[in-house]
């Protein structure tokens, strides 16, 4: 079983991919750390994450990045979603997040494209999301519960800024598979988003 979970920033999908992971049992996949790790790749060698051929050339990052702090950091957000649209870049993550899907038993990955492009065929898919205010509310608590002092109205202006990169590119831009399930996540708790999320995927 393959389960694809997408959805613009902050809207909750991590959280829900993790508890699928966890209930099904099945091996789980954050694809937006392959871009944030090339967004950080780029930032630290100096160069600018617009640069398409500068970013495409770090996207052989080693393996131990995907574990670093910084990818948390709305640094690395930011710089994912300036990386990202470069089809380029696209292309040198695809294989290794199709692979991560094809693996026997199945898994679920969560990102922008993964109903749309990586996994087109999966058993079950979700397209996550929540009001701008409110996924700006949810990171700006989680900011400061990380002692990060930033303004709420700042994380916002990231979220807009953010789902305008997403939703706008042109390659794999964030939208929902037609065969997606909407989870509107606004007025949902987490443990309810994820009664609602098991119940979408329905086995
Ligand atoms: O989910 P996230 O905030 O960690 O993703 C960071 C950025 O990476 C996001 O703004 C767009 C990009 N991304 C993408 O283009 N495709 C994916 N499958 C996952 C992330």
């Amino acid at each position: 079983m393959v389960i694809a979970v997408d959805g613009p920033a902050a809207s909750g999908k991590g959280t829900i991919a993790r508890a699928l992971a966890r209930h099904y049992g099945l091996p789980h996949l954050d694809t937006g750390l392959l871009y944030r790790a090339v967004g950080i790749a780029v930032l630290r060698a100096g160069g600018d994450p617009s640069d398409a051929a500068f970013a495409a050339g770090r996207c052989a990052f080693d393996e131990t990045l995907l574990t670093d702090p910084a990818l948390k950091s709305e640094e690395a957000g930011s710089a994912a979603s300036r990386v990202s649209p470069h089809p380029a870049v696209r292309a040198a993550l695809l294989e290794r997040q199709r692979a991560f899907a094809a693996q026997p038993g199945g898994a679920i990955l969560d990102g922008r494209d993964i109903g749309t492009v990586i996994a087109p065929n999966a058993t079950a898919k979700l397209f996550v999301t929540a009001r701008p205010e409110i996924r700006a509310e949810r990171r700006h608590r989680e900011l400061s519960g990380m002692g990060l002092d930033t303004s709420f109205d700042a994380v916002l202006a990231d979220i807009r800024a953010r789902d305008e990169r997403d939703s706008n590119r042109a390659a794999s831009p964030l939208i929902q598979a037609e065969d997606a399930v909407l989870l509107d996540t606004s007025d949902m708790g987490v443990e309810a988003a994820i009664v609602a999320a098991i119940a979408a995927v329905g086995r």
